[in-house]
């Protein structure tokens, strides 16, 4: 949140978020490698929205695959389909004044288009963030333990590694992790929504 003086005290206060900004839905997609900082990005993002006033709803990738995507795997056309449904609900969250960030990691370009798209008929903001930690750091991370197990040989078709990562070419926004602590990165996606007039 910015910050303004008082002109009474002369004092820092806390600017208000115009409730215009509160009232304005909006898909905010965080795309990326596994490990890349998506979830915990969407999530330090979501509390300080939530503190902010705005509706805020999570769509993480791990959460929708257990029970909206249940039973989809992971070839091409699976997470094609995995991504439009998770686009559809988010379009249908975010006409109705909701902040939907979806922290999903959305390897195809054209699946990635086709939520676009449907928000844009829709008039739906539709924000592509790329949080673009080089695939390097994010195998050092390993939160799940799956490069190590791709390294392994105990699984394949690990995103970025031996599946396709289409990095998105003209996102809205490209987010560096790397040298950078979560809350910095977090402030540097706040930024840009504020800019964006919403938040
Ligand atoms: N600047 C940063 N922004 C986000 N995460 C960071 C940053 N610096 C370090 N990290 C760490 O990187 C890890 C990112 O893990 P996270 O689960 O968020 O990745 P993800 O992109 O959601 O992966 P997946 O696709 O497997 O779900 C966390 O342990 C987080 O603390
Ligand atoms: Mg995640």
């Amino acid at each position: 949140m910015s910050t303004a003086t008082t002109p009474a005290t002369g004092e820092a206060a806390e600017a208000a978020v115009p409730a215009a900004a509160c009232e304005r839905g909006a898909t905010v997609w965080l795309t990326g490698l596994p490990s890349a900082g998506k979830t915990t990005l969407a999530f330090a993002l979501a509390e300080r929205l939530r503190a902010e006033g705005h509706k805020v709803e999570v769509l993480d990738g791990d959460e929708i695959r257990e029970f909206l995507s249940k039973g989809l795997g992971f070839t091409r056309e699976d997470r094609h389909t995995n991504v439009t449904r998770i686009g559809f609900v988010a379009e249908k969250l975010a006409a109705n004044g909701v902040k939907v960030l979806a922290p999903v990691i959305a390897p195809f370009a054209d699946s990635r288009a086709a939520v676009r798209e449907r928000h844009l008929a829709n008039g739906t903001d539709f924000l592509e963030i790329h949080v673009a930690t080089p695939v390097e750091l994010c195998s050092e991370r390993d939160v799940k333990g799956l490069y190590a197990k791709q390294a392994a040989g105990e699984i394949s078709g690990l995103t970025g590694v031996d599946d396709p990562y289409e990095a998105p070419e003209d996102p809205e926004l490209r987010i560096q992790t790397q040298g950078r602590t979560v809350a910095e990165s977090a402030a540097d996606l706040h930024a840009f929504l504020t800019e964006r007039g919403l938040a």
